[in-house]
């Protein structure tokens, strides 16, 4: 699986968004290493704090399907220029896919890639509750 490919799963994702109070349209897609792909969209909610991002979306479809271990995640949302992660995202990402590709794409197909690592530097994670 290329990571365009990817990317554009995430584009397709997106259009089942439910941004029903931001009207931002928001997919992902959640690849494993036996190259299965997990798509997700934002969810909201009348009580707000209770909407969902797509990435988590995404990642909670593959672990209660039992994946464990992935390789990378691609978002892709309304804006113009790439969108990335918000800090809860990154440490779901970080806590429960590792250090993974994190591949955003914009409106002209164009891939920006980091690591979970570089985007959420000195994580928290199972080694700091010992
Ligand atoms: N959103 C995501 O789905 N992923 C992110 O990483 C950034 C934010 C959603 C949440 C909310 O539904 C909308 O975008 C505006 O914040």
């Amino acid at each position: 699986m290329d990571y365009l490919s990817l990317a554009k799963q995430a584009v397709e994702a997106k259009s089942k968004a439910l941004p029903t109070y931001s009207k931002f349209h928001v997919g992902a897609a959640l690849l494993t290493t036996d190259n299965k792909i997990y798509s997700g969209c934002n969810i909201e909610n009348s009580s707000y704090s209770l909407t969902i991002c797509a990435e988590r979306t995404a990642i909670f479809k593959a672990i209660s399907e039992g994946e464990r271990k992935f390789k990378a995640i691609a978002i892709a949302a309304d804006a113009e220029s790439f969108c990335p992660p918000c800090g809860a995202c990154r440490q779901i990402i970080s806590d429960l896919c590792g250090d993974i590709d994190v591949i955003m794409i914009d409106q002209d197909d164009n891939l920006k890639i980091m690591k979970t690592s570089e985007l959420l530097p000195l994580a928290f994670g199972d080694k700091d509750l010992v």
